[in-house]
């Protein structure tokens, strides 16, 4: 997969178009070319580029209004492109829309289920109109509901609480094994233990080599999920490649903040760190601390500083998140407005 990016951010985060490894095939599946949606003159996805490869898992991770829902909508045609063109599987949405409707699924962002039927109905409901074998349907139904912990409930699904009614939607929308599933904020409003759930079915969805396609303005969620993430910054996809590449290539690396127990101690401590080579930048703090970025992995950072400093009082290493990363692309965080 790869990401037309403007050009600084395109740089920064060349390694990206490189990866070739084999969790994945390389095969593309989605091709994304200057797409964009205008709403009476505003650009709510403003020429976005991107290829998805086939067995992945794509993040668009963005704040509200980012653009992330619009460019969902284009991609499973609800609506129509202003701009630009994408080839699902090989089909253009402009041209060849009605093509591209039997393999995909969609969960959208507001719940679409019938609240009148059952939860089992509701994912019969589906099956039955996407042509699906009786026999298959229902066994495959009945094992989806229970990986959602939502079996055998006999109740319209009108009493069902947010949660539940998010994981039936979930299960809609792949009952009939899509090649490849759009997920619009899948778990949105799920308590911590139903998001766990979740995550785990779309690691296990994965596994059987559907490719997915989701939204979220989570970063831990992008983080724990993605296979590569885009950032999506009013309308515009502004960094793009896997976690740790973003991380990594990150100005300000990693960090580690060290105390030191005496003047001496502190002294001899910033002697040794200002020979380490990746050390991006030392800071010195009041009560002999040291706040240091440096670039590369922890362990072996901590392995040669464990190694070099005879004496100090305390070591906490932390990592730039995607959080991080993202106020330094846009000065603002993931959850502002
Ligand atoms: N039908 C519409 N008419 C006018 N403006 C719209 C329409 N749909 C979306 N927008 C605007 O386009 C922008 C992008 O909206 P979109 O729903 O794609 O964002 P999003 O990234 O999905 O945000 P959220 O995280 O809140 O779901 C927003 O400013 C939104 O108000
Ligand atoms: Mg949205």
């Amino acid at each position: 997969m790869n990401v037309s990016l403007k050009e600084d951010v395109q740089k920064k985060y060349s390694d990206s178009y490189q990866f070739n490894n084999n969790k994945y095939s390389n095969e593309i599946i989605i091709e994304v070319d200057g797409l964009e949606k205008s709403f009476d003159g505003f650009k709510a996805v403003d020429g976005i580029s991107l290829q998805v490869q086939k067995g992945e898992l794509f993040s668009l991770l963005g704040p509200n209004g980012a653009g992330k829902s619009t460019t969902i909508k284009m991609l499973t045609t609800v609506l129509k492109p202003s701009n630009g063109d994408a080839l699902i599987n090989n089909h253009s949405l402009i041209k060849q829309k009605n093509k591209i409707k039997p393999f995909i699924g969609v969960c959208p962002q507001d719940n679409v289920i019938f609240e009148a039927l059952t939860a089992e109905d509701n994912v019969l409901f589906v099956g039955r109109m996407h042509g699906m074998d009786e026999t298959e349907l229902k066994a495959r139904t009945k094992y989806l509901l229970e990986q959602m912990n939502i079996a055998g409930r006999k109740k319209a699904s009108k009493s069902f609480s947010g949660g539940m009614k998010r994981r039936l939607n979930l299960v809609m929308s792949l009952i009939h094994k899509p090649k490849i599933l759009f997920l619009d904020e899948p778990s949105a409003g799920l308590d911590p233990q139903a998001r766990r759930l979740v995550w785990d079915f779309i690691k296990e969805l994965k596994k059987t080599g559907m490719t997915i396609i989701l939204t979220t303005h989570d970063m831990i969620e992008a983080d724990v999920l993605s296979d590569h993430i885009a950032i999506m910054d009013h309308g515009k996809i502004i960094a793009f490649g896997t976690s740790e590449e973003m991380k990594k290539d990150s100005t300000n690396g990693n960090i580690l903040e060290i105390t030191f127990h005496s003047e001496e101690e502190y002294a001899n401590g910033l002697n040794e760190l200002k020979q380490i080579e990746n050390i991006h930048e030392i800071k010195e703090k009041d009560n002999y601390k040291l706040v240091v970025t440096f670039t590369g992995g922890i362990t072996t950072f901590k392995r040669e500083i464990i190694t070099r400093l005879e004496a100090f009082k305390t070591l906490h290493f932390r990592e730039d998140s995607l959080e991080d990363i993202f106020l330094k692309l846009t000065g603002r965080g993931l959850r502002d407005n």
